[in-house]
């Protein structure tokens, strides 16, 4: 049976000193599946470890189900082992010499099941990951890919009560990488299991995800669903790890609730939706997404004149250059077509409610 996760306040200090996991509490309902995405070094194999029993908590309480497995100020560790937890890492870690169908088998060892019962279960598993053809091939010959899907049937082979995984498809070439990712939440979701899945690629997280954790520095910034993460980011950090790439100073002239007035460097303003606390006159960076610059105004509010720096064809997009006001802005246009060449002036419209308004950093 899947269970749910509680992670409440969980600390996580080295001998080095500074808090690789800093104070982070968040919960995954059973079934469900929640990505923590965060640059290298932000603390996401250390939590997801902490999760497992691998790594022993300075601080805070982890719970499985109804299991309280780790409360390190009362001198409670539950051992991996008892926690019932699948994991699958970012190497393969499959035994070479075995078969696949070995492979899948070896957790179920010494579980006490008859020969009909493991054959039904690593059967039932094999056909979860579509690899019920290559049963009997030995897994050095599989590719990476497969050999992947192997690693991911064995750790749910014993119906884990969740399911652990640490960059699983990092080491897979990039065609790969997209087919099984799109694979793995069809896989997961099939199986019924809750999953905490560490990754620092944006575009996993979004695709994988219920619900995204973004990290930096071993503390959580933001956790909610893919669309708030990517439309209503946290802070300047979540906002940029997750693909807003300009970033305009200025200041706040005048609020209303939840939107307000920016007075750009330079001169031009622009409304956009404020953090909260940010009060009239205070220094702001505005965050914008460049898929979110629509080329071609259509609307009276937040249109600007620009002119076009620099046009770059990516195939499926054209990346802009674009003069707006005292600075330069990058915008993406879907689309094969480049009608804006270089030198020409194009009229533009962010929606204020994709232009964020952070305090100054
Ligand atoms: N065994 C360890 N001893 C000392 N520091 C560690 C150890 N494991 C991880 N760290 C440090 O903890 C921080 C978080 O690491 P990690 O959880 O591996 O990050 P991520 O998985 O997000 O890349 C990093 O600064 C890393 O150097
Ligand atoms: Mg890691």
């Amino acid at each position: 049976m899947s269970a749910n996760l509680e992670i409440a306040n969980l600390r996580k200090v080295f001998n080095t000193g500074k808090p690789a996991v800093d104070d982070v509490s968040f919960t995954v309902e059973a079934g469900e599946i929640v990505v923590l995405l965060g640059p290298s070094g932000c603390g996401k194999t250390t939590t997801l470890r902490c999760v497992a029993g691998l790594e022993h908590p300075t601080g805070g309480t982890i719970r499985i189900g109804d299991a309280l497995v780790s409360a390190p100020e009362r001198g409670l560790l539950v051992p991996p082992r008892a926690r019932n937890v699948g994991m699958v890492f970012q190497s393969y870690a499959v035994w070479p010499h075995m078969t696949v169908r070995q492979n899948v088998a070896y957790p179920l060892k010494g579980r006490g099941l008859s020969g009909a019962e493991m054959t039904r279960k690593v059967d039932g598993a094999l056909d979860l990951v579509d690899l019920a053809q290559y049963a009997d091939r030995p897994v050095v010959q599989l590719s990476g890919g497969q050999m992947q899907r192997v690693a991911l049937a064995r750790s749910m082979v014993y119906a884990p009560r969740l399911l652990l995984l640490d960059e699983p498809l990092s080491n897979l070439d990039a065609q790969l990488r997209l087919r099984l990712r799109d694979d793995l939440r069809r896989i997961i979701k099939a199986a019924g299991l809750t999953a905490l899945y560490v990754t620092h690629d944006q575009l996993e997280a979004v695709v994988l995800g219920d619900r995204i954790g973004v990290m930096q520095n071993g503390k959580l910034l933001q956790m909610a669903s893919p669309e708030e993460v990517y439309n209503r980011p946290a802070d300047l950090f979540v906002a940029s790890f997750t693909g807003a790439s300009n970033f305009l100073p200025g200041r706040l002239r005048d609020r209303q609730g939840e939107f307000g007035s920016v007075e750009l460097d330079g001169g031009l303003v622009m409304q956009a939706w404020c953090a909260q606390g940010l009060a009239p006159g205070a220094a702001v960076t505005v965050a914008i997404r460049p898929e979110n610059i629509r080329l071609e105004a259509v609307a009276a509010e937040n249109r600007f004149d620009t002119e076009v720096v620099s046009q770059r064809f990516q195939g499926v997009q054209t990346a802009y250059a674009l003069r707006l006001g005292a600075t330069t802005v990058e915008a993406l246009a879907t689309g094969t077509t480049m009608p804006h060449p270089a030198g020409s002036r194009v009229a533009i419209n962010i929606p204020p409610q994709t232009c964020w308004a952070y305090p100054a950093q």
